[in-house]
Parts: structure tokens; C-alpha cells; sequence
């Protein structure tokens, strides 16, 4: 039996979770569940939102399932999730960007399906700052261990797929990024995987415009972050995406949008990214079948017309989860 720590976090994390929850109750799926409360809400209370403590009792858990965390402007606060991230060694965050068939999103595109790959533990958000009153600097670091890994994280998952990798990077203004380039090209051709690259700007374009030429995308960790928010657009809504962060031992599942402060409390949010990355992460537990079913449910109950407001409905949270949990149970 998998060990799963249960993180809900903050704001609409709170929200979400439990509806993921609900489907893996749902699906019978047994596991022996460690709920850890990290994050901002701790913070305010205690002054740390996680200890190394925690980190460990981390470790001893198969995975993790995971909300979101609210990061206040205070320059003293460590981000959970970096440190998890770090902790953990979960190199490779893995998001799918694919359409679901009853929601039409911003641009109307219907024929794509890539993954974002994303390097998790360094480039910009390696945690090396040095801020004063008049300069502050954050610096990116790209590493060649680092690039390869996750060059090879991302040609295992072409391979498996259409084959196709498309390096995104910056080195025609950032050096660091031509050692990510040259890493990924030379790691593709040792894998026999076709590839291109484009640079980060014109890629944010071509995502929109022809998302359909795309099959894995692997890219440092800011572009990862933030064209994977911007690829929520073609699907939908920032409540649709959900994501892996994998290492060698441990992964870590979590929707890609953010604890939602402005909605959080009114029970509206949308729990579909997180109950697709409870779908993830059974996956990752080689449960196929009930993957599957918690995919098919979510699309059964989009077509009763449940949904909530950001894709253009009414219900709530808590509605659309008791769907989904009721259509797994009856089948
Ligand atoms: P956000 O993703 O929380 O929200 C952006 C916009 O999308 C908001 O208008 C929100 O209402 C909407 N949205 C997000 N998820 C939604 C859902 N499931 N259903 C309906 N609407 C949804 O990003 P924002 O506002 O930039 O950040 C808020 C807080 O979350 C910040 O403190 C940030 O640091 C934190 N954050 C945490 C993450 C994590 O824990 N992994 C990831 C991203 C942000
Ligand atoms: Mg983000």
C-alpha cells in the first residue's frame, strides 16, 4: 500500500483537495494517508510554514498530493514549494496541456496535445538572491547534470509519444541557456529523438497560434512556469491544468494555478486540475484503469452541464466533485 501525504495548503487548496479525495475514496483506492498542514496559514501562526522535519516526513512517503500555498510579499518567507521541490530532488515537473472536449477554450483550438517539461530545481528559482534598498540580484543557474537529466526525463517521454521534442530557452540574450541548449540537442540525438528549439518569446506565440505542432516541450524553469499558465488559456481556465513534479524516488502532485486568494472561501473554484492530478499520480502508481475512469468522470459530468463559473457554469466546488465521485461509484 502506497504511503500519500495529503497537503491541502491554503486558499482554494482547501477547496480542491477534498474533491480529489472524494474520487479516490471513490475509486477504492486504498492508501495510507499522512496529512501534513505547511504553508502560509501555519506561517501566520507559528512562524514556519514548513520545517526540515516535515521535509523528512516527506521523504518517507511514496508521493505527495498537494493543494496550493499563498506566498506573502515578505522577503523572510521560503517557498513550500520550492523547498519541497529541492528537498525532495523532484527535478522534472510534467504538464500536459490537452483540450477537454466539452469546454472550448480562449482561442478555439481543439487539435493539440503537448507536455511541458520543466526543469524543477534550478535555473532562476534557485533560491540565490542577494537583495538590497538600491540592486537586488537572483541568480539563474543552468548546470549541465541539471539539463541532462531533465533532457533525458523529457526524450523517455517522447518516446512514448510522437517522438518530437522542442527545447525552448533564451541563448541568444542568456548564456547560461545556450549549456541547456547544447545539453538537450546532444541528449535528443543520443536518444534518436527528432527535435527543434525556439527561442522563448516567439515560442509564447506559437503556442497559441499552432499549439498542434507540438508533441514535448522542455525548457528551463521560469519559461516551464510560465507558459504553462499561458497554455491554461487554450484548454480553458488555470483550473484544468494539473502537474507532476517527479524525481527518482519520490513525486509530488499538484494543479498547476495557485492557492486563488480573490475566489478562495466562496466555494467556486474549480477542482478539476486537482482531481486530474490525483488522476497523475495514480498513473504514477501504475493504476491505469482507475485513471482512466476519474478522466471519464470528470468528462461525464462537464456533459450533465456541472461545472463552475470559470468555464461558464454555475455549480459549485463540492457540486462537481460529488458528481464525479457519484459517477465512479455507479460504474
Ligand atoms: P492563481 O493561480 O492562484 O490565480 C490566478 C487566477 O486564476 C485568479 O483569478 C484565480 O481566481 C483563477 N484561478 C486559479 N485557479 C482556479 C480554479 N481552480 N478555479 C477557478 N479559478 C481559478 O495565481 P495568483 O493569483 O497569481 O497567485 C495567488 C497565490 O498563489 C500567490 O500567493 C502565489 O504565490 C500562490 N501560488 C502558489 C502556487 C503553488 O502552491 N504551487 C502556484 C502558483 C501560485
Ligand atoms: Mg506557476
Amino acid at each position: 500500500m502506497k504511503r500519500i501525504a495529503v497537503i491541502e495548503g491554503d486558499g482554494i487548496g482547501k477547496e480542491v483537495i477534498p474533491q480529489a479525495l472524494k474520487a479516490l475514496e471513490a475509486l477504492d483506492f486504498r492508501f495510507e494517508r499522512v496529512d501534513l498542514e505547511v504553508g502560509y496559514a501555519r506561517w501566520e501562526r507559528t512562524g514556519t510554514a514548513i520545517s526540515d522535519e516535515d521535509i523528512e516526513t516527506l521523504r518517507s512517503c511514496d508521493c505527495i498530493l498537494f493543494g496550493a500555498i499563498t506566498t506573502p510579499d515578505d522577503p523572510d518567507y521560503e517557498s513550500v514549494v520550492l523547498k519541497i521541490r529541492k528537498g525532495l530532488d523532484l527535478y522534472a515537473n510534467v504538464r500536459p496541456i490537452r483540450p477537454i472536449a466539452a469546454i472550448s477554450g480562449a482561442v478555439g483550438h481543439k487539435n493539440f496535445d503537448f507536455v511541458i517539461v520543466r526543469e524543477n530545481t534550478e535555473g532562476l528559482y534557485s533560491g540565490i538572491e542577494d537583495i538590497g534598498d538600491d540592486r537586488a540580484c537572483t541568480t539563474r543557474v543552468v548546470t549541465r547534470k541539471g539539463s541532462e537529466r531533465i533532457a533525458q526525463y523529457a526524450c523517455k517521454l517522447a518516446t512514448a509519444r510522437r517522438k518530437h521534442l522542442t527545447i525552448v530557452h533564451k541563448s541568444n540574450v542568456l548564456k547560461s541557456d545556450k549549456l541547456f541548449l547544447d545539453t538537450c540537442r546532444q541528449i535528443a540525438e543520443e536518444e534518436g529523438i527528432t527535435y527543434d528549439d525556439r527561442l522563448v518569446d516567439s515560442m509564447a506565440y506559437s503556442l497559441i497560434a499552432t499549439p498542434w505542432k507540438y508533441d514535448v516541450v522542455v525548457t528551463t524553469n521560469m519559461f516551464g512556469d510560465i507558459l504553462s499558465d499561458m497554455s491554461g488559456a487554450l484548454v480553458g481556465s488555470l483550473g484544468l491544468l494539473p502537474s507532476a513534479n517527479i524525481g527518482n524516488s519520490h513525486a509530488f502532485f499538484e494543479p498547476v494555478h495557485g492557492s486563488a486568494p480573490d475566489i478562495a472561501g466562496e466555494g467556486y473554484a474549480n477542482p478539476i486540475a486537482a482531481i486530474l492530478s490525483a488522476k497523475m499520480m495514480l498513473e504514477w502508481c501504475r493504476e491505469f484503469k482507475k485513471a482512466s475512469l476519474i478522466e471519464e468522470a470528470i468528462n461525464q459530468t462537464l456533459c450533465r452541464n456541472i461545472r463552475t463559473p470559470d468555464i461558464g457554469g454555475n455549480s459549485t466546488t463540492t457540486e462537481f466533485g460529488d458528481a464525479v465521485a457519484e459517477y465512479i461509484r455507479d460504474s
